[in-house]
């Protein structure tokens, strides 16, 4: 070490620019769409296009993972003309976006109980998933009829029906079979919408995750959002329950 040596305040070794995954909660279609006086359908459609642009946005920014929730759980309470109208949006969004997306170099996954929607829908999951399989440039993963708790639920399932024993159960064992195995666990979790709550998303996944809110409904999240959220990420201190011990850096 030499006599110029200084000491880097704690943390700043340890801040990652940019994130690998971002997780996001789109949230606030339906107040974008009651501000333009229009109905909550109008809202989602603009969701959509918001969502095809965000995608490319972080992709340029480096960004590896991005995780959106599209559907939860408890949507299913909703009317059922709201429900069928957003199953019947999905359908449209992948014929009118498939190509688009599979061109821009996005890998689609969709995470979520399949089980409970139409086969027309799952179909066009499939065909969403095999058309894009081979792209690396960002990979888009849409939480539809998700739930944190159901993704715990299946994955224990798994482990069940597999006859794991008991001391080899561990919390690498069940990140395996969560269904977002396929990707680090999120480094930045976004909520648009105002709301400051998970509403049972990515839940196992989301242990350290950086948080941000913003009032910003859905649909005009775009670039200065995006870059904003990105800034904000890029100044937390991400300690993992440790404690940096300062960093000492050679001087010239
Ligand atoms: C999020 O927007 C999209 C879905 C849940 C499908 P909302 O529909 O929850 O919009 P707000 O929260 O009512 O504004
Ligand atoms: C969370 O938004 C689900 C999605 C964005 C898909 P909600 O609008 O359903 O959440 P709550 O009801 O405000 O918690
Ligand atoms: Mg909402």
């Amino acid at each position: 070490m030499s006599a110029s040596a200084q000491v880097v305040p704690p943390g700043a070794a340890a801040r990652a620019a940019v994130p690998r995954h971002v997780a996001v909660v789109m949230d606030g279609n339906g107040r974008w769409a009651r501000q333009r006086f229009m109905p909550r359908f109008f809202g989602h459609k603009a969701g959509v296009d918001a969502l095809v642009r965000a995608v490319n946005l972080f992709a340029d920014r480096g960004v590896e993972y991005l995780t959106v929730f599209a559907f939860s759980s408890e949507n299913w309470k909703r009317p059922s003309e709201e429900v069928s109208g957003l199953m019947s949006l999905v359908l449209v969004a992948v014929s009118k976006y498939l190509t688009k997306l599979a061109g821009d170099g996005v890998r689609i996954r969709i995470v979520g109980d399949r089980s409970a929607v139409s086969d027309k829908l799952r179909q066009a999951w499939a065909q969403a998933e095999e058309l894009t399989r081979a792209n690396s440039r960002i990979t888009l993963a849409v939480a539809f009829n998700y739930g944190g708790r159901w993704d715990v639920v299946q994955a224990c399932r798994q482990a069940l029906a597999e006859g794991v024993a008991p001391a080899d159960f561990d919390e690498a064992y069940l990140s395996s079979r969560m269904s977002l195995a396929f990707a680090p666990d999120p480094d930045l979790f976004i909520r648009t919408g105002g709301e400051m709550r998970m509403s049972n998303f990515m839940l196992w996944q989301a242990a350290y995750s950086e948080l941000f809110f913003t009032e910003c409904l859905w649909p005009d999240f775009g670039t200065a959002e995006i870059d904003a959220a990105l800034e904000a990420y890029a100044q937390r201190d991400r300690r993992f329950g440790a404690i940096r011990p300062p960093v000492v850096v050679d001087g010239d």
